[in-house]
């Protein structure tokens, strides 16, 4: 090539024209990064067809040796970038089905389940109860208190007006944790004495009114049969205000009632007797089975029992420091698994105790 060049320029420039042209070729071909190495070694490396001309240069004419030349460098340029952009794109290429083939297949854990399936649990009963009726109180606009599950006498009895030997002890079937020294403990029977622990520190903090629910687990002595369970769930509620009257107990318990049970389902207060509230009133609802018709639930009265309410007494604010000749106030106590039986028609309370998820499901 080197002779037949020299003597005619065009034929060499020629020549080059198509070894670059074949070069270009063989680097398009390339479909992986491997394979373009290759081809770069074949087309641009030192035995290339394109190096060989490049030493052959030396032979031509100075002109044509520089016509030649630059033509070569071009060309040499334009296969590199060629390389380089083909280089970028197989990397991208490669990159992405390395990243597809790692993929991790999420439908596999679905699939997984299915095999051997992993139970989901189930929020209790009693806790989506408690929610609901919060629900209603907080609209009402009452705030949501707690209280300690362990209480001393004075916060179960005495501040509620139920002093030592007094026959409503005998109400409640108490869990003593400590007699006597230094002071007497039991589970609260109620979540009454949290009455007192709110007035307490709305007297200190001195900001009354209040407007409160507190809803809470309760023990008694009781065996557990169909109706009764030895820990149970109640929510208190108290309203402390100036010119409280029995009205608004009332007003409130039937706007609680037809929120709660659907308008179908009324409140009736019925006289009776609390150390903690007079007057006092035990509180039923329309029987939710028959809708008051009379039923085997209800004893054909169409009455169910759900609670007991009342005035604050006086001698209840006393023992908290609130006078009675400016403030004035109502209390109610009621069932929170009496008021899921009810609702949900639930034949025996034990199912309420035993977290069986089959039985929770339903709800
Ligand atoms: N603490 C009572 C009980 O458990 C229920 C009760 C009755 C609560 C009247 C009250 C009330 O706040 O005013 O039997």
């Amino acid at each position: 090539m080197a002779g037949s060049g020299a003597s005619d320029p065009n034929r060499t420039l020629g020549d080059l024209d198509a070894l670059a042209a074949a070069a270009a070729r063989t680097i398009e071909q390339a479909s992986t990064t491997a394979e373009l190495e290759r081809a770069e070694t074949a087309t641009l490396g030192r035995r290339s067809p394109l190096a060989e001309a490049r030493r052959a240069l030396g032979s031509l004419d100075p002109e044509a040796r520089r016509e030649a030349g630059r033509r070569l460098n071009d060309l040499w340029s334009s296969l590199e970038a060629l390389v380089a952009r083909s280089r970028a794109e197989l990397a991208r290429q490669e990159r992405v089905a390395a990243l597809v083939a790692d993929r991790l297949d999420l439908t596999e854990v679905v699939l997984a389940t299915v095999r051997s399936p992993l139970r989901r649990g189930h929020r209790h009963l009693v806790s989506t109860t408690r929610d609901a009726l919060e629900d209603v109180f907080v609209a009402m606009g009452f705030q949501v208190a707690e209280g300690p599950e362990a209480e001393t006498d004075w916060y179960n009895f005495e501040a509620l007006n139920i002093p030592p030997a007094h026959p409503a002890r005998g109400m409640y079937d108490s869990f003593y944790l400590e007699v006597g020294e230094p002071e007497t403990v039991v589970l609260r029977t109620h979540t009454s004495p949290v009455q007192i622990r709110l007035m307490e520190a709305a007297v200190a903090a001195d900001s009354i009114p209040i407007h409160a629910v507190i809803p809470g687990r309760c023990y008694r002595r009781d065996t557990a049969d169909a109706s009764h369970l030895p820990v149970f769930h109640q929510v208190e509620g108290l309203v402390v205000d100036e010119g409280i009257t029995f009205a608004d107990l009332a007003g409130t318990i039937e706007t609680f009632t037809t929120a709660y049970f659907g308008p179908k389902v009324h409140a009736r207060l019925r006289p009776s007797y609390f150390p903690f509230t007079e007057p006092s009133a035990e509180y039923d609802i329309t029987c939710t089975l028959c809708l008051g018709a009379g039923c085997r639930t209800c004893s054909g009265t169409g009455w169910l029992e759900l609670g007991g309410c009342g005035m604050v007494d006086p001698a209840v604010f006393a023992a908290v420091g609130i006078d009675p000749e400016v403030w004035s106030g109502f209390a109610f106590g009621f069932g929170i698994d009496r008021c899921a039986q009810m609702r949900h028609q639930v034949a025996d309370m034990r199912s309420l105790l035993e977290s069986d998820v089959r039985f929770l499901r339903q709800f």
